[in-house]
């Protein structure tokens, strides 16, 4: 019996964590479980799996939960604030943790439970993205085991040898797959006119907001190019993106000999969280297998960079490396929250963090501190250029 910690249990990730989680309650306990606001639905969940903690962003939020959960006679212990996030993180009640807050805010609690030696499922992208060899090091310095989600990089972990997941000797390059977003055919010139609920809809995936707008602009497999270059050791130069509009090939690794490994599946989240979860074995996940005869055609095309500028910066500030892919992250994350507020454009996402890049002058990712220094610094400055853009 594995137990379970779940950061993030309220987004589109942690609710796929637990739909699988629930198939089998013979393999997994749910030992913590944490959201930021969804007191409500954090309340439903805690009733369904009775864990030891749950975990909210603010005092009022908790004494909300507290209140909810002692009513139905729940004994969960309640906690707030990134020191609680940090402490389920590192409990020694729970071997396996699933990283599932979106964006910076889940960098401290994943970090830390790399450092507890756990067996870290990591969705939450952005905290490789922004401390890339600090994470490591932490991962093989106390010996945790870091399992990839995130649907293109558990696809080339399934498809590189089990015995060094690393790219090594023999393999030639990572092929990760996009499909593109709602954008991939639209007049760039109505670009500037999108609204929050169009970016936010995705022709294949179901995600959180956030995700859902990083993927319109391409930024979201930008960050997954940052990803795929801590998590399998390989160059800018050897990782190619690939627009696969049908979303079935979900990445590729291609070798020295001539021969390229797909994994592929219907796109749902539900099979990366499986497949983690379960390493090395195989367990259900509640997806419908894959019916290649009505799949239709596969098809693979190049991204236009002018179309998606995120994209060319991120590979920007993978080449400028120490903290360049944490500024970036940083006035993304600002930039993409205006977006979603009704600030900006969408195309001002692009010019923000582009402009964020261009003064900012990145430090090495030393320290945990130094990272957020960076990420701070980033957020200030896209701040003031949100503020130009506004008045335009
Ligand atoms: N969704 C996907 O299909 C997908 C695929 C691959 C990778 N990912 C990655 O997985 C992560 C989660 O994505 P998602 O789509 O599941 O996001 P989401 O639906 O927006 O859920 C985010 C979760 O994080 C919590 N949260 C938000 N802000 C927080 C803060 N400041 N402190 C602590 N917790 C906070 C939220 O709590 P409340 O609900 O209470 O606000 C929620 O539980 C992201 O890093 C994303 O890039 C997602």
């Amino acid at each position: 019996m594995r137990r379970i910690t779940v950061l993030g249990a309220t987004g589109s990730i942690g609710e796929s964590t637990l739909d699988v989680v629930r198939r089998h309650p013979e393999r997994y306990a749910v030992h913590a479980l944490t959201a930021h606001r969804q007191v409500d639905k954090l309340a439903a969940q805690c009733r369904e799996f009775r864990p030891a903690h749950a975990v909210v962003g603010t005092a009022q939020a908790a004494s909300e939960l507290e209140a909810l959960l002692r009513a139905d006679g729940i004994k969960t212990g309640v906690g707030y604030g990134e020191a609680a996030l940090e402490a389920v993180a590192v409990d020694s009640a729970a071997d396996s943790v699933m990283a599932a807050i979106v964006g910076a805010a889940g960098l401290r609690p994943t970090l830390a439970a790399a450092r507890a030696g756990k067996r870290v499922l990591l969705a939450n992208k952005e905290a490789l993205v922004m401390s890339g060899r600090l994470f490591m090091d932490a991962v093989r310095e106390h010996g945790a085991t870091l399992l990839p989600i995130d649907s293109e990089h558990n696809a080339i972990f399934q498809c590189l040898p089990a015995d060094d997941p690393r790219l090594g000797a023999g393999v030639s390059k990572i092929l990760l797959t996009a499909s593109g977003g709602p954008f991939r055919t639209r007049d760039p010139a109505t670009l500037h006119d999108i609204s929050p609920d169009e970016a936010c809809a995705h022709p294949n995936w179901v995600m959180g907001r956030k995700i859902s707008v990083d993927s319109a602009t391409m930024m979201n497999k930008g960050l997954e190019v940052i990803e795929a270059h801590w998590l399998f050791a390989a160059p800018a130069e050897r990782i190619e993106v690939l627009i696969h509009p049908q979303s079935i090939v979900h990445s590729m690794v291609s070798y020295a000999d001539g021969s390229v490994l797909a994994q592929l599946g219907n796109p749902d989240m539900r099979t990366p969280i499986a497949y983690g979860l379960a390493y090395p074995e195989r367990m259900y996940a509640g997806v419908s297998p894959l019916d290649l005869t009505r799949a239709g055609a596969l098809t693979f095309e190049t991204p236009d960079l002018a179309r998606f500028p995120c994209l060319g910066l991120a590979f920007d500030a993978l080449r400028a490396g120490g903290t360049a892919p944490a500024i970036l992250n940083a006035a993304n994350e600002v930039a993409v929250e205006a977006f979603l507020q009704g600030q900006i454009r969408f195309t001002d996402i692009a010019r923000i963090v582009a402009q964020v890049l261009a003064q900012a002058s990145p430090g090495s990712v030393d320290t945990l501190e130094g990272v957020m220094d960076a990420d701070q610094d980033a957020r200030r400055r896209a701040g003031a250029l949100l503020e130009s853009v506004r008045s335009c």
